[in-house]
């Protein structure tokens, strides 16, 4: 049977549970093992790995960063899917989609606007930023599918830095809000495809 490693960060906890979920569809079919991220896992031991981590200013959280850095060499050899934990997500018109296979959550609601109605912080929500700055961490590796899925915010689990940006983010803008958004059937769903 072919084995699969989860990997994943979680800080409030919703991405730790889409990789349950994900295990939970796919054991069975495969071998699953489902580890936060750590320093040596072993990597190599596996057919496929799927990288969970919440959404950080469009980006992976630094200790996925730093796991895909260390073994970027062995993901490089595998196939590779990847999951965020979201809370906005927006095209914008004229931006291209990802030319790579990628799932969003139903429940973000993706809505298309234009150029004229997008403010700042809409530029730095959209697909194909996420898209791009995801891109740059994970050069020179196969991946075979991402997904986006709604996650949570409780900003009192967060760091006391992490705690004060998002006080100001949540406080002018209802698009990344406080609550409890995961959605189970879109996780599995994506995780089906695999
Ligand atoms: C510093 C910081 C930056 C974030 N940046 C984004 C972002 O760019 N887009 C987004 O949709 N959510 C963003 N979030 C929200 C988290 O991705 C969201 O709360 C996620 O579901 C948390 O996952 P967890 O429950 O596994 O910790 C950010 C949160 C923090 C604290």
């Amino acid at each position: 049977m072919k084995r699969i490693l989860i990997v994943y960060n979680t800080i409030s906890g919703s991405t730790g549970e889409m990789a349950a979920i994900i295990k939970e569809e796919l054991d069975g079919k495969y071998s699953v093992d489902m580890m936060p991220v750590a320093k040596n896992l072993a990597v190599e031991n596996y057919d496929a790995v799927i990288i969970g981590s919440p959404l950080r200013w469009g980006g992976f959280s630094r200790p996925i960063r730093k796991f895909i850095r260390n073994n970027r060499t062995v993901l490089g050899g595998k196939k590779v899917f990847c999951y965020l934990s979201v809370l906005y997500i927006v095209k914008m018109e004229h931006q291209p989609l990802p030319d790579t296979d990628f799932y969003v959550d139903p429940s973000l609601e993706i809505e298309t606007i234009t150029d004229k109605e997008a403010s700042l912080f809409d530029k730095k929500h959209t697909l194909w930023y996420y898209h791009s700055v995801i891109s740059k961490t994970i050069r020179g590796m196969k991946i075979k599918s991402t997904g986006f899925f709604h996650g949570r915010l409780i900003v009192d689990r967060l760091g006391l830095v992490e705690k004060i940006i998002m006080k100001i983010i949540t406080s002018f803008t209802s698009k990344e809000r406080e609550g409890e958004f995961l959605n189970p059937a879109a996780v599995r769903e994506w995780a089906r495809g695999i």
